[in-house]
């Protein structure tokens, strides 16, 4: 057959010109969009996430998949209220290409509704409310942290295995408090043994002796608390101050003691909890990421960093598979959701709806450090309860 050169020379063109512009597209700087506390009880939480997310962009050279990141940030104060407004300072406003956010499960299930809404990616660093990765999960939204259930559920492993029987749980009173402690009385309750009472506060309230003194009260053979941030530093004080912890056994997702060793001083020492991070894993992996952060950051890593870096990684590993372009929006999104991540915490792989499945293991307070003590659970999938995908 032969061809009209006109024809050919204009379809030249044309493919010559729309590979250009794919191509001037990905010389512009990729959008990031960090939305985290920089104030409030979890401020601390939010500045580790960024330094780890920043972190693995700079050991890339500043680049992934060939393209500059370009960070945009707001302060979401871990304030539900205003989140649907902040985050669409980001979405509206400055046009992100992907969001990153946040800490706190309420700020965070309003992000997810407005990333659907607009179709923006989004990667969740920490906030574990479990709808996320459940009933509003999505292709666009993948979790780099945990679901509120899967902390919970592997403390209440542990315990039951310890042998006790009744506990009492303690926590703030919003999605990520009431999911973790739903997760830990399943399966310690599977495991033979009953909780006999939920106490609550309002967050971020740090108020605990009336609490305190109903447990000294009621006398339960294990407490499980889920606090973080500096309400935990508070929390983990005042349970020694009142002399609590030489009675009764104080368990808690690893949150309770992560980030926070340095300020709760001997109030911790020795305080067993459960997470997807210990900080002396002795692996190549997490030896080069702790010795890197602290280079970066004359500070050590904690879980919140580890989270921000394989946020990083996520998104590194979805622009990868498409030469950074973003209009291959599927082929980008299903790389997100395949990858395995070289993680600190060790390899771990996302469920179809889109978090970690990954080892949980049992931690015990040791100086500064959550010193790993075991695997309370290997391989740990959130069941993603009403996931439609
Ligand atoms: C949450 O609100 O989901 C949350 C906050 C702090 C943590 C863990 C979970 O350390």
């Amino acid at each position: 057959m032969r061809l009209n050169p006109f024809v050919t020379t204009l379809a030249l063109t044309f493919s010559a010109l729309t590979s250009l512009s794919a191509q001037a597209q990905n010389t512009t700087p990729i959008k990031v969009g960090l939305m985290l506390p920089a104030t409030g009880t979890f401020a601390a939480l939010g500045s580790m996430i960024e330094s780890g997310f920043k972190l693995y962009v700079q050991e890339q050279g500043g680049k992934l998949a060939g393209r500059e990141i370009q960070y945009f940030k707001v302060d979401d104060e871990s304030e539900p209220s205003k989140a649907t407004d902040n985050v669409n300072k980001l979405i509206k406003r400055d046009n992100v290409d992907v969001l990153v956010g946040t800490v706190h499960s309420g700020v965070a299930l309003a992000m997810a509704k407005a990333a659907k809404d607009s179709n923006t990616l989004l990667i969740v660093p920490n906030a574990g409310a479990d709808a996320i990765t459940g009933a509003m999960c999505a292709p666009n939204i993948v979790r780099s942290s945990f679901s509120n259930w899967q902390p919970g559920y592997s403390t209440g492993v542990v315990a039951a295995q310890k042998g006790y029987k009744r506990a009492m749980t303690i926590t703030w009173n919003y999605t990520a408090g009431n999911e973790t402690v739903k997760g830990f009385t399943e399966a310690f309750e599977m495991g033979g043994g009953k909780v006999m009472k939920g106490l609550t506060l309002s967050f971020p309230n740090v108020e605990f002796q009336a609490l305190l003194t109903e447990i000294a009260a009621q006398k339960p053979d294990v407490v499980f608390a889920f606090f973080a941030g500096d309400g935990a530093v508070k929390f983990v004080k005042d349970y020694a101050a009142a002399g609590l912890n030489k009675s009764i056994p104080l368990f808690g997702s690893g949150f309770l003691t992560d980030g926070t060793l340095e300020a709760q001083g001997a109030a911790a020492q020795g305080l067993f909890t459960t997470l997807h991070y210990a900080d002396n894993l002795d692996t190549p992996r997490n030896n080069a990421f702790r010795k890197s952060f602290a280079l970066t950051y004359k500070a050590n890593a904690d879980v919140y960093a580890v989270q921000g870096y394989d946020a990083a990684q996520i998104l590194a590993a979805g622009l990868k598979a498409v030469n950074g372009d973003l209009s291959k929006r599927e082929a980008l999104t299903a790389a997100m959701h395949k990858t395995t991540v070289d993680s600190p915490r060790g390899k771990f792989t996302l469920s179809p709806a889109g978090n970690p499945v990954q080892d949980m293991y049992l931690r015990e307070a040791k100086g500064i450090n959550n010193e790993f003590r075991g695997v309370a659970v290997k391989a740990l999938a959130d069941p993603a309860r009403g996931c439609k995908l």
